[in-house]
């Protein structure tokens, strides 16, 4: 390991865990100061890292952090971007230490220790490997490219107002490749790089039947449930064949040739293993798709969340007025975020009985993303990673969402290089969420070679 990095390596944590104490949950307007406390205080260790220009910039929403390094207009310019905000840490009850008091575990994946808290994996960890990868080049005289940070606070609730920031600041974020570390390797020691990510379209559905709640003895049996209706048009969604029945959903599904196929299938995947992990029996998905093709390359359509109705403590006989689910429908290139949604809402109306109203609320969306293989960044990150792996890095599709990437392609006209170093074992958006410190530390000695390769291009 460089000098430089092994000498600062408890700094490297314990400015990790400030950060990571701060419950920056961007969904919960409760969090609100936190939120903004964390933007605070990424802009103090980017400006203490050594970037100019450091300004917390305001937006219709929680601000973005921006920071430079300039050195020569003869070389390339790198945007890194990530992300502050964190999900919710619910349910919190089934965490075994505090979402927000970071420590370090053991786990069998990570025997050398991983950092426990929301966050730690998803992002602040990994946008952090980048602001101390660039302080150990800025303090080693060894910046290879001029540098721009943009580190955003709303990525977890759909960075919807990114669009606007990115619009206004074409000048500003100006660059020739994108470098951003939120996604995750294939497997344990296998430098990964991911070549595409899903779209997404969510949707809240609201099925009402009668005008109040009913007692179900009173009333069961001669008008509609809302439950059981809502979750019988659920069922109707899917086909026994497990593909999804809204009309013109895969019209413009992009189809792989089998070379690509082949190519993907090379990433190392144990069934075996994926079973036992998940501690299921079976698996489930489109008929003709493996698991590593079913969760990336092919669309899909899940329930988020349902409730109505009564679900405290015993019994009570009720059949009530109302029943809702949160949807989500993760999408291929060439899927249309806004004409899904649109499939899903005339297909979701047309299946439902006369006997209830239907409401259909759209919430944010995202374009899917492809990285080609042959682009000079992806390139300077296969000789990174696997200059410091020591192996070749493999590429992979993700089944994961992250909207800006589309965006950075249609207003910067940009690609983006996806160098994640999170597991899947890592427990993003769940309980328990660690990132492994030899990943961490990991990223912060490839993150340099990446610059240094890139300049060379
Ligand atoms: N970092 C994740 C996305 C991700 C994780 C991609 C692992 C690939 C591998 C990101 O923070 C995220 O959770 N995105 C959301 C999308 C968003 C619109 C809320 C997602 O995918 O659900
Ligand atoms: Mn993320
Ligand atoms: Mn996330």
């Amino acid at each position: 390991m460089n000098k430089y990095i092994q000498d600062n390596k408890k700094r490297f944590i314990d400015e990790l865990f400030q950060l990571l104490r701060i419950p920056s949950v961007s969904a919960d307007p409760s969090f609100k100061n936190d939120v903004l406390k964390a933007a605070q205080q990424t802009a103090e260790f980017l400006k203490d890292a050594g970037a100019n220009s450091v300004e917390v910039c305001e937006t219709p929403g929680y601000p973005v952090v921006y920071g430079d390094y300039f050195i020569s207009s003869d070389l390339p310019t790198v945007l890194v971007y990530g992300h502050y905000d964190v999900q919710p840490a619910d349910p919190i009850e089934l965490w075994s230490s505090d979402p927000f008091d970071p420590q370090i575990r053991n786990t069998p994946i990570h025997p050398n220790g991983a950092i426990f808290a929301r966050g730690a994996c998803d992002d602040k960890g990994q946008f952090f490997m980048h602001l101390k990868a660039f302080e150990t080049m800025v303090a080693t005289n060894n910046v290879a490219c001029n540098i721009k940070f943009m580190i955003e606070g709303e990525e977890e609730v759909g960075s919807q107002n990114l669009d606007w920031f990115v619009k206004k600041n074409h000048e500003r974020l100006k660059c020739d490749v994108v470098l951003i570390s939120d996604t995750g390797m294939v497997a344990p020691g296998v430098p990964s790089l991911t070549t595409g990510l899903r779209g997404l379209s969510y949707v809240e559905v609201e099925v009402t039947g009668p005008n109040r709640d009913l007692h179900s003895g009173l009333y069961g049996g001669a008008v509609a449930n809302p439950i059981n209706v809502l979750s019988n048009m659920i069922a109707r969604l899917h086909d026994d064949k497990k593909k999804i029945t809204i009309p013109g959903f895969y019209n413009n599904v992009a189809t792989l040739s089998a070379q690509e196929r082949a190519e993907l299938a090379q990433a190392p995947f144990s069934l075996e293993d994926y079973k036992k992990a998940l501690d299921l029996a079976d698996i489930d998905g489109e008929e003709d798709y493996s698991t590593a093709e079913r969760n990336s390359i092919r669309p899909s359509l899940d329930v988020n969340g349902i409730w109505g109705g009564y679900t405290g403590d015993g019994a009570k006989t009720v059949i009530a007025s109302k029943a809702y689910a949160k949807i989500s429908m993760r999408l291929v290139p060439h899927q249309d975020p806004d004409e899904i949604t649109e499939l899903f809402t005339k297909y979701f109306k047309s299946i439902a009985p006369d006997s209830v109203k239907i409401k259909v609320t759209p919430h944010h969306g995202g374009q899917p993303y492809v990285c080609p293989t042959d682009h000079p960044g992806y390139d300077a990150a296969v000789r990174a990673l696997s200059d410091s792996y020591d192996k070749k890095a493999v590429p992979v599709r993700s089944g994961g969402s992250i909207p800006i990437v589309a965006l950075f392609e249609s207003e910067l006209k940009v690609k983006s290089i996806l160098m994640g170093f999170g597991l899947d074992s890592d427990a993003i958006h769940s309980p328990d969420e660690h990132f492994g410190l030899e990943n961490y530390f990991k990223g912060i000695e490839t993150i340099p070679l990446f610059y240094k390769y890139f300049a060379k291009k």
